[in-house]
């Protein structure tokens, strides 16, 4: 590099790393979904003007409003925000006016299970004309090792920049926790590897003034497989317990009283829940981006397919435990009315997506049950790409519990009184461990 260019370099470096410290950059959030509207909020709360970007424009027009549409986040703080100039948009040439592009946008899996990287490549190409010199581009979104460097780095070559000197590229990963009161956006350490030096350089300055630890790594693909690290860690170890659960249900041992007594030791074990099969964004999905990647280099992932194989029979296995708990009622499944309690993939949520509670629900249908569910956070039954049921949530009352066969604890949400479903229910399915003692009226699945 020339000494003209090198200094050119850090003049472009020099003045975004100071417009950041200083928090007069603007910053754009792409995505303003579970992930993107904490980020938009935590980036106001510390002084920096924020736009929102997302091609929903019920979400758009929601926020410009001040409304919230994620539970766990008050319209109070949308409104708030709005107060402090925050601005959502659809309109991706206002990305123009952003310092830093934040890309927080879905990454699923395809009908074949396979990455669904239309999300991330939609939003780098509808990015893409609107570019310009000194941003700093992040992307958010858990992928396979390579995304950053493959998909993205290109595309913003493609207009003629130098990454590193023009525009700087990092991978950042996510790591939010929905509901968990712990931890927030500020308090997770985060994780930032850039495509070059300086890259990475600017993205912890960025993340530096919003959050109380960043971890830098040498790269962005290292960065990539360290967020794939931590969900496939959960996975398989999720996985691991779940069929702890099948054995020690067989041999009459209550796994959640081995798990209890075992987290006694004070190092060298971390206790994981079994429960009814595996929910929600992340956990259920993004060990297989590894798994499609690790493909190209001719290897395969045995752990995560045995993981996903052990997890995705749960549901199956809860409902042969249904199944006999009727049937030594002399009762078929056929008929039977079963109240699912919680339909959110894990507890004190508003979110359905991969919940297992819905794919019980399914098995039940199938078989023929009459199936109700009681949700404080669902009065209608979501709107879902592959499940469709007509229903309301139903009250769960000491007369209501008594209209039931059967009452199904899926997701075990705080708001549920647990005590008063234990006096009421005929029979209870209890999929969390939510009963620590046995009684005449439950099964623990
Ligand atoms: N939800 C979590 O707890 C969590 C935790 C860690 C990581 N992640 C990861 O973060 C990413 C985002 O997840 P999420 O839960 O926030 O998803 P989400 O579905 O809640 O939100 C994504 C948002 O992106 C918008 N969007 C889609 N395509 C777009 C485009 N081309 N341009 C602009 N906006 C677009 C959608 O309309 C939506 O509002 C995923 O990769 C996910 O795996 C999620």
């Amino acid at each position: 590099m020339s000494a003209e260019r090198s200094a050119h370099s850090r003049d472009t470096q020099a003045v975004l790393t100071e417009a950041f410290r200083a928090r007069t950059a603007t910053i754009g959030v792409v995505g303003l979904g579970y992930v993107g509207l904490p980020l938009v909020l935590r980036f106001v709360d510390q002084g920096f003007r924020v736009i929102g970007l997302d091609i929903d424009s019920e979400k758009v027009r929601k926020l410009n409003a001040g409304k919230s549409y994620i539970k766990h986040i008050d319209a109070t703080r949308i409104r708030q925000a709005r107060a402090k100039g925050f601005e959502a948009t659809a309109d991706f040439s206002r990305s123009r006016k952003a310092d830093a592009l934040i890309i927080c946008v879905p990454t699923p899996l395809d009908e074949h299970r396979e990455p669904d990287m239309r999300f991330v490549i939609g939003t780098i190409d509808e990015l893409k004309p609107h570019l310009r010199k000194g941003q700093l581009v992040s992307l958010e979104s858990t992928t396979y090792p390579g995304t950053t460097d493959e998909e993205l780095a290109p595309r913003i070559e493609s207009r003629g920049f130098k990454i590193g000197r023009d525009i700087f590229l990092v991978f950042s990963p996510e790591r939010e926790d929905p509901g968990n009161e712990h931890f927030s956006t500020q308090t997770i350490p985060k994780i930032c590897g850039g495509f070059t030096r300086n890259c990475r350089n600017v993205g912890v300055t960025l993340y530096s003034q919003i959050i109380d630890r960043v971890v830098p790594v040498s790269s962005t693909r290292v960065a990539e497989m360290t967020k794939l690290l931590e969900n496939i860690h959960r996975a398989v170890n999720i996985g691991l317990v779940n069929e702890m659960k099948i054995v020690a249900d067989r041999m009459g041992i209550d796994i959640h009283e081995v798990i209890r007594a075992a987290s006694t030791k004070p190092f060298g074990f971390v206790p994981y829940q079994p429960g009814p099969g595996l929910g929600g964004h992340c956990i259920p999905i993004d060990p297989f981006y590894l798994t499609w990647k690790a493909r190209e280099y001719g290897l395969n992932t045995r752990f995560i397919e045995l993981a996903g194989e052990v997890n995705s029979n749960m549901p199956e296995w809860v409902i042969s435990k249904l199944t006999d708990a009727l049937n030594a009622r002399r009762k078929s499944v056929r008929e039977s009315r079963v109240l699912v309690l919680g339909i959110a993939y894990k507890k004190n949520v508003d979110d359905p997506r991969e919940s297992p509670a819905v794919e019980i629900m399914e098995l039940l249908r199938e078989k023929g049950a009459r199936v109700a569910y009681s949700d404080p956070y669902f009065p209608m039954f979501p709107k879902m790409r592959e499940h469709d049921f007509n229903l309301r949530s139903q009250p769960c009352t000491p007369t209501s519990l008594r209209r039931y066969d059967v009452v199904l604890i899926a997701t075990n949400h705080a708001l549920f009184d647990y005590a008063m479903v234990k006096k009421h229910a005929r029979l209870i399915v209890d999929t969390r461990g939510v009963y620590q003692k046995p009684a005449r009226n439950l099964v623990i699945a």
